[in-house]
């Protein structure tokens, strides 16, 4: 799984074969440039899952339901979940945290047949609780509880979890006790599947934590190539003759 927030970005990764798509509300700081995903609204999730789904019109899409979505009401839940669905096309919708309001959030929304993702451990939306993006499940206590709400949310409805900031001991031991598949972020080799943020392994993101593997400097390639067309514009070395139109006349393009 690789997170795509645009129409390059989901037909490049569709292309190459990945297996599922998230559109994720990662979008908000890698895109948007915003401090954290709290920022990140419906309309502007409804619009890159619209133009991911434009890139990669066969691929499996899960949008993220961004904070505040579906933390008011049910009904509220609801209508959010639809509106990914309807509007952006996605396939399935993914939600953060696994408390018992979270498993009402689930069994609701699998109750419109929109199929759920569930998301635990270091989730994103939750930092103001955390303190910050710091690793969850370390100590046993809180092992215990992410355990639990893994069991938790299986049986609310979530066809598949995804596995955040969690030790390796972790990952693993949900994975063999849930019936769903996981798919790890830092969750370390264990978990059924992988998610990666798009720009963090094509080395585009300001920010590289310890569990991403970067297979590209796309930054770098990005900035030489920019600085290279300011050189060729202010040396007028660009555009040259094949870069331009002539009169019919002229027997030339
Ligand atoms: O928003 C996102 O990209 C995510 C992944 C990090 C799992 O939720």
């Amino acid at each position: 799984m690789l997170t795509a927030y645009d129409y390059p970005s989901a037909k490049l990764a569709e292309a190459a074969g990945v297996d599922l798509l998230l559109v994720g509300d990662s979008v908000g700081m890698v895109v948007h440039g915003y401090p954290n995903t709290l920022q990140v609204s419906l309309e502007e999730m409804v619009n890159h899952t619209i133009a991911a789904r434009n890139g990669a019109p066969n691929a499996f899409i899960v949008a993220d339901m961004p904070y505040e979505t579906y933390h008011i009401s049910l009904e509220d839940t609801k209508r959010n979940a639809f509106e990914l669905i309807i509007k952006g096309k996605a396939d399935a919708v993914k939600i953060e945290g696994g408390s018992q309001s979270r498993l009402l959030a689930i069994q609701a929304i699998v109750d419109c047949e929109i199929p759920v993702v569930a998301h635990l451990g270091l989730t994103p939306q939750s930092i103001h609780v955390f303190g910050g993006y710091k690793v969850q499940g370390k100590e046993e206590k809180q092992y215990q509880v992410i355990l639990e709400q893994a069991i938790a949310v299986e049986k609310a409805g979530a066809f598949m979890l995804v596995l955040e900031g969690i030790p390796e001991a972790l990952g693993k031991e949900i994975t063999a006790k849930v019936g769903i598949p996981t798919i790890g972020i830092g969750a370390g080799r264990y978990t059924d599947g992988q998610v990666m943020v798009y720009h963090d392994i094509l080395g585009m993101s300001d920010l590289l934590p310890k569990f991403v593997k970067q297979y590209a400097n796309l930054s770098a390639t990005i900035s030489k190539a920019i600085g290279e067309y300011i050189k060729d514009v202010k040396s007028e070395k660009f555009p040259a003759e094949e870069h331009i139109y002539f009169p019919i006349d002229k027997k030339t393009k």
